[in-house]
């Protein structure tokens, strides 16, 4: 808060005009993304991120028509939200996607229409028919976007090679592939920066927001030069306030203070603890179907059933509210309402994580 209060009294413009913190915390997100991903916007939230990318995939291709996964959220504006898909934000979602939106399948190796290991292969042929039906109609590709691990699912990774054989067909139609990294990006994963890193693929676009800010509005997107020349042909892009300075000096001590902290050291110390304890519960309590997710992106999914899987919607909302009263904020989230979405702070210390796990265990004792 120093480092924002001394920005805040020495100025705050909009970001039409660049000042050092500007340029310095580009220059250190282009530097944090891969090779080539060299050019940056800065914006304020996930949903304008998403939505700046799929302008910039429209510009680029010189199509419309995007892929997207079922029981995704990708955000509130106009794009963002047509490329949204999830019944739990949104039960009319899958009836009132507009023209331009192709869902695909869920790549939900948990409780999707293939499963496990061997599952990769399904999922990848339903986007190939889905792209042959759009290719046959004559409808150009302008891009696919997802999560790179599957965060709004309740953080289960994709199956393996998913994104590598997808991003391959997208960009054999030219077609632009986003990484929506706004939850599962930076550092949290522990075990990776970038959730991309985890299906070992680069995508065109990165997008990011929420953590990056520590509560203060900020996003960016992460693309290469060529993809961003191709928008600037449209009109010329500013955010007034996204990247203002004082934005760029919350965005820079952000990224100092995980540094300084090796926050994302601790996410994978203290998730792999977690996700350990949590793995524990599940073998003293049947309701616990599966625990998902790495480092502090955690799923806990609960089902009635092993065998069928059908999802303890109702006893996840009384979890939720015996939490509560024991101190712990949680809601039910996924398609069925039946995940708890475990996304602390990344400073999560070892002794909180070990609360979490007592209360919930003791939740489930008293009767789930
Ligand atoms: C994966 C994902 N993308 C985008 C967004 C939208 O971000 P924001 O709420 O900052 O607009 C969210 C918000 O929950 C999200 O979970």
């Amino acid at each position: 808060s120093a480092a924002v209060g001394r920005q805040w009294s020495l100025l705050n413009t909009n970001s039409r005009f660049h000042y050092a913190a500007v340029t310095e915390f580009s220059e250190r997100l282009a530097a944090l993304a891969p090779e080539g991903l060299d050019t940056v916007f800065l914006v304020n939230s996930g949903s304008e991120a998403n939505d700046l990318a799929i302008r910039l995939a429209w510009a680029h291709s010189g199509a419309r028509n995007m892929i997207s996964l079922l029981e995704a959220y990708h955000g509130w504006t106009v794009a963002s939200d047509a490329v949204s898909t999830s019944i739990a934000d949104n039960p009319q979602a899958l009836t009132t996607r507009p023209d331009w939106v192709h869902p695909v399948v869920s790549p939900n190796t948990y409780r999707g229409p293939f499963r496990g290991e061997d599952s990769t292969v399904g999922y990848v042929d339903a986007v190939s028919r889905k792209l042959a039906d759009l290719d046959e109609k004559g409808g150009k590709l302008a891009g696919f976007i997802s999560e790179p691990v599957y965060g709004n699912a309740g953080g289960i990774p994709l199956p393996s090679g998913y994104l590598e054989a997808v991003y391959a067909m997208v960009r054999e139609r030219s077609g632009v592939c986003i990484a929506d990294e706004v939850q599962v990006g930076y550092g949290r994963l522990g075990h990776h920066f970038w959730g991309f890193e985890q299906q070992g693929v680069v995508p065109d676009i990165i997008t990011v927001a929420k953590g990056m800010g520590n509560g203060h509005p900020l996003g960016a997107v992460i693309t290469r030069r060529e993809i961003a020349d191709a928008l600037e042909k449209e009109g010329y892009f500013f955010s007034s306030a996204g990247g203002s300075p004082v934005s760029s000096v919350v965005g820079l001590t952000v990224l100092d203070i995980l540094h300084d902290d090796a926050l994302q050291e601790n996410a994978r110390a203290v998730g792999t603890h977690l996700k350990s304890r949590l793995e524990a519960l599940g073998d003293r309590f049947p309701l616990v179907g599966a625990v998902h997710g790495m480092g502090l992106y955690l799923g806990v999914e609960f089902a009635r059933d092993r065998e069928t899987l059908e999802p303890a919607t109702e006893e996840t909302a009384a979890i939720c509210d015996r939490l509560l009263d024991l101190g712990i904020v949680m809601q039910p989230t996924g398609d069925h309402l039946n995940v708890l979405k475990i996304k602390p702070p990344l400073c999560l210390a070892r002794e909180s994580a070990d609360f979490f796990a007592d209360m919930l265990g003791r939740v489930l004792e008293e009767g789930w």
